[in-house]
């Protein structure tokens, strides 16, 4: 900890916002971009800062930027002062409420940034193994004593960074996966459901599982019957749930390494019924629809095709084009399961888009779930950015 931790507000180093700056704030958006401070700032990076008002006024405490446009994230409204014991019940909090909403799953997010208070610092449960993801030189620098306390509170079989994301070259963080505490074996072994699934979270992407879909792939299980498709399928995190109740699954993902894991996935768990096609999901569904070929369960879950504003417009050209290829595809009766994880795709526009999906194809679709992330991933409402898991399960008429 720097010597400016764990001290009252006042004695903090200052940082003052400009008329629009406060309005801002006044939104709850624990964010403030560059332009909104009244002038330079002479702290390092990651520290700690009081945050004023134009005239004065006390608006909270904040970790520092000075690389990315977000100069400062909130750690909080009030001026409590932010030490080790700030920190530790903060993270019982955070676990406290992983029991409620999800006790028993082995792979599960325990501290997910702004929504736990922990602005910037996301860690993942493998099982005993954790992987740890610091995105803002805030927790950068707090890593140390973040590393202390999720070791004294959970013992955990080994600590691996993941610090390959893409923001920590924004935030001028070097890129690293390293793992700091113990042993992490080359592939772990996941229970989700009763299924086994292989986990490498040092290559794996994000941290080794798509874990905001946990919840969606167990919902889908129940819409598992004859032909399947889940195309952009990853290791086949849904369509090995579906296998059992199914036909036939084909699993399609322009990764073959992660394909590679899925055919394995397939044989550890017994099931005889998966295949795996490396192709474009683009190529693939054309080429189907060609071919006249019919699935009853088909799952979408594509990348976030809209990173950034710019683009939206292909984005959305994309998300049409797979959704209605997929329409065509879908035999009367069936589901399909359709997924945007585009922060930059709000919700009502990408159900908007299906509609018009529906329409081009000439189909009704009847709406049967309406989803999003699963609950160990919390969404702030006043950061609009973390709302970005949509999954719609829909189902054509017989
Ligand atoms: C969001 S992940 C899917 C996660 C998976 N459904 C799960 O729950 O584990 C998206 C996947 O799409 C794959 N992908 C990206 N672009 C693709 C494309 N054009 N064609 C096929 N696969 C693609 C990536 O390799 C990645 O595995």
């Amino acid at each position: 900890m720097s010597p400016t931790d764990g001290r009252p507000w006042q004695e903090l180093p200052q940082v003052r916002l400009t008329g629009k700056g406060r309005r801002w704030r006044k939104t709850g958006h624990p964010w403030v971009y560059r332009d909104d401070l009244a002038g330079p700032v002479g702290v390092p990076p990651g520290e700690l800062v009081a945050v004023l008002g134009p005239t004065g006024d006390f608006l909270g405490q904040a970790f520092y930027s000075a690389a990315s446009r977000i100069a400062l994230r909130f750690v909080t409204r009030g001026e409590e002062v932010v030490d080790r014991e700030f920190w530790a019940a903060r993270l019982e909090e955070a676990l406290a409420y992983r029991e409620r909403v999800a006790p028993g799953a082995e792979a599960r997010r325990l501290i997910y940034g702004e929504a736990d208070g922990f602005p910037g610092l996301v860690v993942d449960a493998y099982g005993p193994h954790l992987v740890v993801q610091s995105l803002h030189p805030g927790p950068e620098r707090l890593l140390p004593l973040f590393l202390e306390l999720v070791t004294s509170r959970l013992a955990p079989a080994s600590i691996t960074l993941r610090h390959d994301a893409e923001v920590r070259q924004l935030e001028g963080l070097p890129q690293e996966v390293r793992t700091v505490q113990g042993e992490l074996p080359e592939r772990l072994e996941i229970r989700e459901g009763g299924l086994t699934f292989l986990v490498d979270v040092r290559r794996g992407q994000k941290t080794g599982l798509f874990l905001d879909q946990r919840e969606n792939r167990l919902a889908a299980r129940s819409y598992g019957r004859g032909e399947v498709l889940d195309a952009f399928a990853y290791q086949g995190g849904f369509g090995l749930h579906l296998a059992a109740a199914a036909t036939r699954v084909t699993l399609v993902d322009s990764s073959a390494a992660a394909l590679e894991v899925a055919r394995e996935n397939a044989l550890i768990n017994g099931l005889e019924n998966i295949i795996a096609i490396r192709e474009n999901v683009f190529h693939f569904l054309r080429k189907a629809v060609k071919e006249g070929r019919r699935y009853d369960t088909i799952i979408l879950d594509p990348p976030a095709f809209a990173k950034s504003r710019q683009d939206r417009p292909g984005a959305l050209k994309g998300y049409l084009e797979i959704n209605r290829q997929a329409l065509e595809l879908l035999s009367p009766g069936g589901c399909l399961i359709t997924c945007s994880c585009s922060y930059n795709l709000r919700e009502e526009e990408f159900l908007d888009l299906l509609r018009q999906a529906a329409q081009t194809a000439g189909r009704e679709l009847r709406m049967v779930e309406r989803r999003g992330a699963a609950r160990d991933h919390p969404a702030l409402l006043s950061l609009p950015e973390s709302l970005y898991l949509k999954c719609f399960i829909l189902q054509a008429p017989p």
